[in-house]
């Protein structure tokens, strides 16, 4: 067995002396984990157990990092002898079948979902609806719970999983198999990591097929007052993106064209030019002490947001006008145009808030919001999407999992989720300047405590506060969380993989 000196010269370790932030994708200034000792950077699955056994003999707190997608300081929990596995060089993609359409590949903890879905692009086969527009890995994905849109199809990634290998609190490779009866299985498809590291995930795929996306631009009414599961339900997937400023919503759509069509759409949401970038960042900087500002560069979002965000896959060209169509992988997923850079590059960083609402209250719901709004308004501190599209509403089918955002198993206060949920997700800019506060700072604290206190709201795992969670404690089923903590405590009975999240939730 490997012990840590050979695992220093085997093994990329960054060799960091002293307790140091582990950040986000937004960089510096927006730590994952506060405090961490070292961050390894294993090559393959044998190192990665490796140093989960050195660390967990040693007491010291492991977790995984994928590509740090994540939004708040929830990752690890405040010891500063933490151990970060960052996993991208573990990506080894391996077993595809595929039989009569549909069938199942192996990836390991690193592969995302780009790299991913192109292995399977050039083999005839992909990821299905289940797809998520950002540089994320599978396994981060599976581990949080994380979702794309849909009522039609399963939305929640990890509903597609087969069977995984976990790595233990003993450092041990434990294999899972699907099975929806099984409270390890219930645990393990939203585990926070709190069982250990996914070292590998058995996923479904289906064969190479394309869609097109279409937008059109509804009035705020048409949605609050509408019948949301009538307008979201036919696709395969929809989503809502709202200008409340405006008084307008975006409705996306995306439905399979036959394989014979011949769009070559490519969708970018996050990436900019260098002179796009710069420019989003002083209109948004002057909106931070004056509301005006942030009514004007929302509307120029919404204008830029109604054209395409695709261009030809082949010639680069912005394509213009809906719809537009071409391979699944390309038009679900994505990901940067050549010229271009993630926004967050330009200094473009934010903020965000994501609850899941039972589908049968949320109308109710997107109404409180447009009242909190106009409320501000009265108070003569009127509030905006700063987001360069708009406030992002997405939805989801029911699907089991102890911690999942669209389980049907209810808190302390009933409710429907047989419907599905939807899933109100309000990113915001985050000022680069001062103290970096947003324009009426305190209503998002008032937001978020009005519909977790009014509402049966559950977070996403990695768009959240500390602060959020511990308020949404109330609406998490209470069998759910005791049933997790007993598959937890037999995974990792040292809480080797102890999370802050896991903490405020009581599991850990
Ligand atoms: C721009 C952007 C867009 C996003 N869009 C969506 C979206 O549409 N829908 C949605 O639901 N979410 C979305 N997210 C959130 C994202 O899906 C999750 O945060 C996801 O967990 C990030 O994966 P990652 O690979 O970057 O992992 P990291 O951010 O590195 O880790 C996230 C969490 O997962 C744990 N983890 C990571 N890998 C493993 C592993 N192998 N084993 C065990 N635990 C692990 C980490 O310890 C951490 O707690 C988005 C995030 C960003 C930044
Ligand atoms: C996506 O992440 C991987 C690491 O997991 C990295 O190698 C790759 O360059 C990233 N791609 C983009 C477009 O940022
Ligand atoms: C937990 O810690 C104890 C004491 O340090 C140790 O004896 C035991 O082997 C550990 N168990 C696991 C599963 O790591
Ligand atoms: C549930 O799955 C675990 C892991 O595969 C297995 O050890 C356990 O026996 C299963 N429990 C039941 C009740 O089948
Ligand atoms: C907003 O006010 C703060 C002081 O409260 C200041 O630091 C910051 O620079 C101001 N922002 C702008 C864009 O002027
Ligand atoms: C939820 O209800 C349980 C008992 O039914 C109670 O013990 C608990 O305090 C409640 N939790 C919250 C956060 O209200």
């Amino acid at each position: 067995m490997l012990n840590i000196a050979v695992l220093c010269g085997a093994l990329n370790l960054f060799g960091l002396t002293s307790a140091v932030p582990y950040n986000t994708f937004d960089g510096e200034g927006f730590p994952a984990c506060n405090n961490v000792a070292q961050v390894y950077r294993p090559s393959t699955i044998d190192e990665m157990v490796a140093v989960v056994k050195d660390a967990s003999s040693k007491g010291k707190p492991v977790r995984a990092s994928g590509n740090g997608h994540m939004w708040y300081d929830t990752m690890c929990s405040d010891d500063p002898n933490t151990v970060i596995v960052k996993t991208d060089a573990v990506n080894r993609i391996s077993e595809l079948v595929l039989q009569n359409g549909v069938g199942s590949v192996v990836v390991e903890a690193g592969a995302t979902f780009p790299q991913v879905a192109e292995w399977l692009h050039a083999r005839g086969a992909s990821l299905g609806y289940t797809l998520v527009n950002w540089n994320i890995t599978i396994a981060g994905a599976v581990a949080m719970g994380a979702h794309r849109s849909s009522l039609r199809e399963h939305s929640q990634v990890s509903s597609a999983a087969l069977a995984f290998d976990i790595i233990n609190g003993k450092g041990e490779l434990v294999h899972l198999e699907r099975d929806q009866t099984n409270d390890t299985w219930l645990a393990a498809t939203t585990s926070l990591g709190l069982l250990g590291v996914i070292a590998r995930v058995k996923i479904e795929v289906i064969a190479d097929f394309k869609v097109y996306a279409d937008q059109k631009i509804l009035d705020e009414s048409d949605v609050l007052n509408g019948d949301i599961y009538a307008q979201i339900s036919p696709y395969v997937t929809a989503n809502y993106w709202w200008w409340p400023g405006l008084k307008k919503f975006h409705l996306r759509t995306y439905g399979v064209v036959p394989i014979s069509n011949f769009g070559q759409a490519f969708q970018s949401t996050f990436s900019v030019t260098e002179v796009e970038g710069n420019l989003a960042l002083g209109l948004l900087n002057s909106g931070q002490n004056l509301s005006a500002p942030n009514f004007a560069t929302e509307a120029i979002f919404f204008g830029l947001w109604s054209a395409p965000n695709f261009h030809d896959k082949t010639t680069n060209f912005p394509l213009l006008f809906w719809p537009v169509s071409g391979y699944a992988y390309d038009v679900l997923i994505g990901g940067l145009y050549p010229d271009q850079r993630p926004e967050w590059e330009y200094g473009l960083h934010g903020k965000t808030l994501e609850l899941a609402v039972p589908l049968t209250q949320a109308n109710a719901l997107l109404k409180r919001v447009r009242q909190l709004f106009d409320q501000a308004a009265a108070e003569g501190k009127p509030v905006t999407s700063t987001y360069r599209s708009g406030i992002n509403i997405k939805f989801g089918k029911p699907f089991d999992s102890f911690l999942g955002q669209t389980t049907e198993r209810v808190g302390n206060r009933t409710a429907d989720w047989s419907k599905g949920a939807m899933m109100f997700d309000f990113p915001s800019f985050v000022p680069t300047l001062g103290d970096h506060h947003r324009y009426n700072e305190d209503w998002y604290a008032k937001l978020a405590k009005t519909l977790i206190d009014e509402f049966p709201v559950r977070p996403h795992w990695t768009k959240n506060t500390r602060d959020i969670f511990r308020q949404s404690l109330q609406n998490l089923n209470q069998d759910s969380l005791r049933r997790f903590a007993k598959v937890r405590e037999q995974f990792d009975p040292n809480k080797t993989f102890k999370s802050i999240v896991g903490e405020i939730i009581g599991v850990v």
